[in-house]
């Protein structure tokens, strides 16, 4: 029996395409390994959002390529950097067999196929355009299902895609560019794939899009599609990332307070608590709008635990351009926050912009940033202890005895001492101490 080995680098999206090539490669009889080693396909699926993701793909074709000395292995580069950088990356590679981009991740069997006879080649044509989805109510680059099975004991979770690529062009981003225009699925096929999961024994559905929330298709909304598949019974939780706070309503607010099952968790990227750095980064709201946002959010949902985005360092960015997003962590007190420095992307409108903040000043706003948020992010936690949870359990701990992991409604993730055959399950879990970054619980 052949193995396959992926690796997955980037946003929630690529962890869905993985899944969605891992399906494929199953389908096709190949079995997953862990082991790069013992692979015959090894595919790296790719992130071209900030440098440092890039770079680390480079480094991992350098790795394989000692691997294909010893035996035959097929190594393929998938995802973002694949859709950019095409046949440079053939060019570049010679150990690379096959490249292929975001639009082309269901055409994996015949450029398997054709890696396997020896063709090497690269794959990155837009599949889904305007023209090309208005004539039927299908879109095949994001929904041709072998749907997960969910086997007792497994990770209950999944995925589904209810649209790609982005229409924004926020200034520093390359998302628009690497995943294309704004493509949403119709309803139905969303909530027939959803409905089928929940009968294989999902209980947890994150609903992903690059910018979930601009979901539209002629008929409907995000606001229909959240609605539609919390509507699904048997179904526990309901997850959705990312959303762009300018798409966000007070109406999208009330649904997940009507909803026992939407989870208490939203992923709100601020990026900047500065209306003049907010402008340039083409973000369309003003720090005060996003405020008012949050204020509804949490007036509505108390427990509600928010994450977000920020990028220090944008170009022009002063000192108290980066005081007011100090001072909006602040007064927002997000549980999590994912900070980057900034960095240039090929072809975005940034780029133009002299990167004037050098790396040392970057590296220390990045700091003081972080340095702030340990202390918020202790108190967030704190505040669970002693607290009653409920679980829902997806794995045995890597490296701890008797001891398996779950998440609590926040997405938080919890420590406990039972058996492994709650794996799948939700149980009311007490809250007993914490870690660095997650909790421990008792049953
Ligand atoms: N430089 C730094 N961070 C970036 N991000 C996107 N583009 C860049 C860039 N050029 C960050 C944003 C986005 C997250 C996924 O990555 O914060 O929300
Ligand atoms: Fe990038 Fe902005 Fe689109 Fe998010 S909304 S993917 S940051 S362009």
């Amino acid at each position: 029996m052949k193995s396959f080995f992926i690796q997955t680098f980037g946003c929630q999206m690529n962890v869905h395409d993985s899944q969605k090539i891992k399906e494929q490669l199953q389908a096709e009889k190949y079995t997953e390994t862990e082991d790069i080693t013992k692979a015959d396909i090894i595919i790296a699926n790719t992130c071209s959002v900030r440098h440092n993701p890039e770079n680390k793909v480079y480094s991992f074709v350098g790795r394989t390529r000692r691997l294909k000395e010893k035996k035959k292995v097929l190594l393929g580069i998938a995802g973002c950097v694949a859709q950019q950088e095409g046949n440079r990356i053939l060019k570049k590679y010679p150990s690379v067999d096959f490249v292929f981009g975001t639009d082309q991740l269901f055409s994996l069997p015949t450029i398997l196929q054709k890696a396997e006879e020896g063709i090497r080649a690269s794959y990155t044509d837009w599949l889904t355009t305007e023209h090309n989805i208005k004539e039927q109510n299908f879109i095949p680059t994001l929904e041709k299902t072998p749907v997960q099975e969910v086997t007792p004991g497994s990770d209950p979770k999944a995925m589904i895609a209810i649209a790609k690529g982005c229409n924004n062009f926020c200034s520093y981003c390359i998302v628009p560019y690497t995943r294309g225009q704004l493509i949403s699925r119709p309803l139905h096929t969303i909530i027939e794939e959803a409905t089928t999961l929940v009968a294989q024994g999902v209980k947890e559905i994150l609903l992903v899009g690059q910018n979930v929330n601009a979901y539209k298709t002629r008929e409907h909304s995000f606001y229909d599609v959240l609605k539609a598949v919390s509507d699904i019974k048997g179904l526990a939780r309901v997850r959705f990332t990312s959303p762009h706070p300018n798409f966000w309503n007070n109406e999208l607010t009330d649904l997940m307070t009507d909803r026992a099952n939407i989870a208490t968790l939203l992923h709100f990227p601020l990026q900047s608590g500065s209306d003049s750095i907010l402008k340039a980064m083409f973000r369309h709201h003003t720090a005060a709008q996003y405020k008012a946002k949050v204020d509804y959010l949490q007036e509505k949902i108390p427990n509600l635990f928010l994450t977000t985005d920020i990028i220090v360092g944008f170009p022009g960015e002063t000192l108290d351009d980066f005081q007011a997003t100090l001072d909006m962590i602040e007064k927002v007190r997000f549980w999590q926050i994912y900070a980057f420095k900034y960095s240039p992307r090929p072809g975005t409108k940034s780029e133009a912009m002299e990167d004037s903040i050098p790396l040392k000043e970057k590296q220390r706003r990045l700091a003081a940033l972080l340095a702030l948020q340990s202390k918020i992010q202790d108190e967030k936690l704190d505040s669970l202890v002693g607290t009653k949870q409920e679980i829902l359990f997806d794995s045995v701990h890597p490296q701890e005895k008797n001891v398996i992991v779950g998440t609590t409604d926040h997405g938080v993730r919890v420590n406990v001492q039972a058996p492994e055959a709650y794996i799948g399950e939700i149980k009311n879990v007490t809250i007993s101490g914490r870690k660095t970054y997650s909790l421990i619980g008792t049953i």
